[in-house]
């Protein structure tokens, strides 16, 4: 069977969906894999690596596409009219499409996968179980984002972040608050210890006080009946209610205006983004202070952030970047393709892919099958 790596198109994308190392594991289990030329440049995988670990480079995006069975992608493949070539209409009927393809923002492309006939998988369902952890693509690319996160706030910060003791004076350390302690923020919390930072953080799940305690974070949340269920069976946080909202708003409204870094990372899936900090937060800030708002790609959870930029305002630097997991694109190709390896290669016998429908990291994660939205979040929409 042949795997199609093509080049990811869409913007603000440096990432690749295989490495080198997938590659030969790919090849072990009898796998043709294509990838198409230039897909690995932006993450420091040259063809030539691609070459040597036994895949064919194809020239362009048709020969790389041209009868695959299996298409690996980061992103979802362009459409008609969304830029300079049509790349769902060169995957065959019948195909497996494996990528993070933004569902709950993409409906028209469920219903586009169904017609073309394309038997379309997002990795990002994957179930919260541990024996899909190494398939999880939210962890393995938002771990790295909040990563990213922290660095790049301390070079926007302009201060040192650790405190320092001279002979001219004591820098005094960063004091960063982090919003959302899932995997993104987690990882933010840890980043920001070693960097010498001192760190707070606050979430709805009550499940979250000791994992950031045991990062040294100190932590702070509206604890009362209905936190108590803001976690759902998959793990992850509800929307709350306006009178949760309420009394979270004056916690941060007491705690912001003490705080030089702010990285905000929550989510809830399927929903916009929480805000959790507002126009007159941002005035009580510091001057000088800065917000890293991970959940930019989906509204943010600051009011004044605009996606996609880094503005200043009542001089506070609020960073916006989309796709934060590409600003670290080799450890993020790295780690994605490790992912999709890893949900392949249990149904992977004598080089053919034969999927167990009722196995739940396919079914978790299986939008359309022969012509069908089948996903149960989605079917009855769309096609
Ligand atoms: P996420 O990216 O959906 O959200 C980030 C964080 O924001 C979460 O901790 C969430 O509780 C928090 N949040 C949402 N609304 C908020 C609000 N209004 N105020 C403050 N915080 C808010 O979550 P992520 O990072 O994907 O993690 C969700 C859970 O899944 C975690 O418990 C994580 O440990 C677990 N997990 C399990 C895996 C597995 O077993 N395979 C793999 C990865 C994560």
């Amino acid at each position: 069977m042949k795997i199609a790596v093509p080049k990811e198109r869409r913007p603000h994308e440096r990432r690749v969906a295989v490495s080198p190392e997938t590659v030969k594991k790919l090849k072990a289990l009898g796998f043709d894999v294509v990838v198409e030329t230039g897909a690995g440049e932006a993450a420091a995988m040259p063809d030539r690596l691609f070459a040597e670990a036994g895949a064919t480079i194809a020239p362009d995006a048709a020969s790389a596409y041209a009868d695959a069975d299996i298409v690996f992608k980061i992103q979802r493949p362009l459409r008609a009219g969304e830029g300079d070539l049509d790349e769902m209409s060169l995957i065959k009927r019948g195909a497996y499409l494996i990528a993070s393809l933004s569902p709950y923002q993409d409906m028209e492309g469920v219903a586009a996968y169904a017609s073309a006939g394309i038997n379309a998988m997002a990795m990002e369902l994957m179930p919260r179980i541990s024996r899909a952890q190494s398939m999880d693509i939210l962890s393995s690319q938002n771990n790295l984002a909040g990563y990213k996160a922290v660095i790049e706030a301390a070079d926007h910060y302009n201060r040192a972040m650790p405190m320092m003791m001279t002979s001219a004076g004591t820098v005094a350390p960063a004091k960063v608050m982090v919003f959302g302690a899932g995997v993104s923020g987690l990882q933010a919390i840890a980043t920001a210890k070693r960097l010498g930072a001192i760190v707070s953080a606050t979430d709805v799940r009550p499940a979250t006080k000791e994992q950031v305690e045991s990062l040294g974070g100190k932590f702070l949340m509206v604890e009362d009946e209905e936190s108590k269920a803001a976690e759902t069976a998959a793990g992850y946080a509800k929307e709350m209610s306006d009178a949760y909202k309420a009394k979270q708003a004056k916690l941060i409204a007491d705690t912001i205006a003490k705080q030089d870094i702010a990285i905000t990372t929550a989510l809830i899936p399927g929903r916009p983004a929480p805000k959790l900090i507002d126009e007159a937060m941002v005035q009580s800030m510091k001057p000088g202070s800065v917000i890293y708002d991970l959940a930019a790609e989906t509204g943010g959870n600051c009011t004044l952030t605009v996606p996609g930029e880094v503005v200043v305002r009542h001089d506070v630097t609020i960073i916006g970047h989309f796709n934060v997991p590409s600003r670290v694109p080799v450890d993020a190709s790295n780690l994605f393709a490790k992912n999709l390896l890893n949900f392949v290669s249990p149904h992977v016998k004598d080089g053919v892919l034969s999927f167990t429908w009722d196995d739940e990291t396919v079914a978790g994660i299986l939008l359309t099958r022969d012509g069908q939205i089948v996903h149960p979040q989605f079917s009855g929409q769309g096609a």
